[in-house]
């Protein structure tokens, strides 16, 4: 349930947070990923803010690792989050920390695995999650996992001196289990 073709997803370890550490205090990768967990800025609030999940106490978020399939090197992260105890609406996150690995299929093979624990697994009714507009190999990413753009929030984000648009993408079960079958 957790590989894909090139990817493998496992639940984040404590040990994994040095390297997340690093990936959430790289600009390039936290400028796209303005939306992600990855504000953080220091190892321990890194450690505070995880504390809850890996406990096993936290039953809003599950976090995963991203691991190359072919060589297991933790290669990102990504994320569900449910504030819905039926899992109507439910968010996910993605990111791929090893900026040279972009553009090479790993985030779409492993967003399809993240869909495949909370559609085939979990049962969610619908996957939600928002990028900024000028973000267009993630909205490419997504829309070849099924993701459809529901609408565009206009300025809806300040980051790096300026206002951003903000794509909101939305995905249905039926429409994600219409995919699997074709
Ligand atoms: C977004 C992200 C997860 C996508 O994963 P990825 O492995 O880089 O993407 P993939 O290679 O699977 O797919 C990207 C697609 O966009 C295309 N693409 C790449 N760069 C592009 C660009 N600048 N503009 C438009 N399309 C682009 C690729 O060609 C590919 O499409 P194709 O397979 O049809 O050729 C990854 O790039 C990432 O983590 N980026 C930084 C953080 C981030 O943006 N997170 C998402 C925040 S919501």
């Amino acid at each position: 349930m957790l590989d894909g073709k090139t990817t493998r997803l496992r639940k984040l370890e404590k040990t994994d947070l040095p390297l997340a550490h690093r990936w959430v205090n790289d600009r390039d990768v936290v400028g796209w990923a303005r939306f992600s967990p990855e504000h953080m800025t220091s190892l321990t609030e890194l450690e505070k803010e995880f504390e809850k999940e890996l406990a096993g106490e936290d039953t809003e978020r599950i976090t995963y690792i991203v691991e190359e399939k072919s060589t297991g090197r933790p290669i990102g992260w990504c994320v569900l989050r449910t504030w819905d105890r039926k899992h109507v609406g439910a968010n996910v996150g993605i990111s791929i920390g090893e900026k040279d690995l972009w553009g090479k299929g790993y985030g779409t093979d492993a967003m399809r695995v993240l869909l495949a624990i909370a559609f085939d697994h979990m049962g969610w009714h619908r996957a939600e999650l928002w990028t900024l507009a000028e973000n267009e190999r993630a909205i490419k990413s997504f829309e070849k996992c099924g993701f459809r753009r529901e609408g565009v929030a206009s300025e809806a984000a300040y980051y790096d001196g300026r206002y951003h648009d903000v794509v909101y993408m939305g995905l249905l079960k039926q429409e994600w289990d219409a995919r699997k079958a074709a």
